[in-house]
């Protein structure tokens, strides 16, 4: 759970720390100030300010998702954001004194942020750098694992025991080592084209041509699977109906930017494949926008509402995003029974049991795993 910390529980902090909370359910938020006297009496029936509809925000979210402390450290150490409204008075003696402003306050808010919160401090550069090289670095290792894919599917081996081999590795360590159909999203390839621009700029083609290979492993890895789908069902998709499980670039969300499934759905169309596409949170509207459906590819692509119904007729599936619902399927009696035969799956995320499906009588094909 996203954690918000507000520092002071004044005019500005306790109400708009109040509405966060109201707005933002799934997020926990913590009032802190140094005035006892203030926050006791947010935690009284008796609240130290007055707005229209303060109170009924407060009584709806204080105890769940709001909560009023003096333990100013702890709240600022578990945070993910902290959000500074301290008082800044006018200075009422010293240099400035009824002009400038008393940043007293403001500077022990800081100076405690610093003691007790991580933060890295950088020059402008190596921030600006670190945040490009965060998301290249991920990148990166997906890239990286999805290579492998490609040279496991060509001698045998397995990817996913390559990762678990290299998981052990506690220089390596486990995250982010899943082969699939390819990264997306609105952040990785966008980082890096970035770094490029960057690396380019201060004349470093060698390293510029470096960052450019992980998008183009990407790239490759996409074009990779749909060569398969297509090479599978015997050199030609023509008029075959294929259901797209996922369209998402992730599970959990109806984010489609950057996602895989455009440059897959667009290289199957190309081959006139005829497409039934379900995504438990994308619409219909956001995919026709995704594929630039032009009249002749409205024809060839519907969206569906399950799972059951896509792949109803189908001589294949691909396994786009990992959406959990696409486990629990029923593969046997009612998906392979519906489907023409041979029926394919083409598991683009590694998340379905190969074994398994293979004993129903499927031709499946995962990511970095040998053809049975
Ligand atoms: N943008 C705007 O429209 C707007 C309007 C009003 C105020 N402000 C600014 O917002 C800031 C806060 O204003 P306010 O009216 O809420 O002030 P306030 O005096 O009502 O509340 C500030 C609170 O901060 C607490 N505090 C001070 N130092 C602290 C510390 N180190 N740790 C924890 N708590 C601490 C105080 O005890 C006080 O309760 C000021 O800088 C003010 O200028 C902005």
């Amino acid at each position: 759970m996203v954690k918000i910390c507000g520092i002071g529980a004044g005019y500005v902090g306790g109400p708009t720390m109040s509405v966060i909370a109201l707005k933002c359910p799934s997020i926990e938020v913590a009032v802190v100030d140094i005035s006892h006297s203030r926050i006791s009496s947010w935690n009284s029936n008796n609240l130290p300010i007055y707005e229209p509809g303060l109170e009924e925000v407060v009584n709806h979210c204080r105890g769940k998702n709001l909560f009023f402390s003096t333990d100013v450290e702890k709240h600022v150490n578990e945070a993910d954001i902290v959000f500074v409204s301290v008082n800044t008075p006018t200075k009422i003696r010293g240099l400035g004194a009824g002009k400038a402003t008393d940043l007293a306050y403001w500077e022990s808010a800081a100076r405690m942020i610093a003691d007790v919160s991580k933060i890295i401090t950088t020059n402008l550069w190596s921030a600006e750098l670190s945040k490009l090289a965060d998301n290249a670095f991920l990148a990166q290792r997906i890239s990286s694992i999805n290579a492998m894919s490609a040279l496991c599917e060509a001698t045998g081996a397995e990817v996913s025991q390559v990762s678990h081999a290299l998981s052990k590795n506690t220089k390596i360590g486990p995250k982010f080592l899943n082969a699939s159909v390819g990264f997306g999203g609105s952040c990785f390839q966008k980082d890096i084209l970035n770094l490029v621009y960057i690396c380019e700029s201060n004349g470093l083609i060698e390293v510029a041509n470096y960052w450019k290979e992980v998008i183009k492993v990407n790239d490759y890895q996409k074009g990779r699977f749909v060569k398969r789908v297509v090479t599978s069902m015997f050199n030609t998709v023509s008029g075959k109906k294929i259901a797209i499980l996922g369209f998402a670039f992730k599970k959990d969300t109806s984010d489609t930017r950057k996602t895989p499934a455009i440059d897959v759905c667009k290289g199957l169309l190309g081959d006139d494949a005829c497409l039934s596409i379900y995504d438990p949170r994308v619409t219909e509207e956001q995919i026709q926008k995704d594929l630039s459906m032009s009249s002749s590819v409205v024809k060839q692509v519907s969206v569906v509402g399950d799972a059951y119904e896509a792949t109803k007729g189908a001589h294949g599936i691909c396994i786009l995003t990992e959406w959990d619902e696409f486990k629990s399927i029923d593969y046997e009696r009612v998906v392979y029974e519906n489907m023409q035969k041979p029926a394919f799956v083409f598991d683009g995320r590694n998340i379905l049991n190969v074994d398994k499906l293979r004993g129903i009588g499927f031709i499946v094909y995962s990511v970095g795993r040998p053809l049975e």
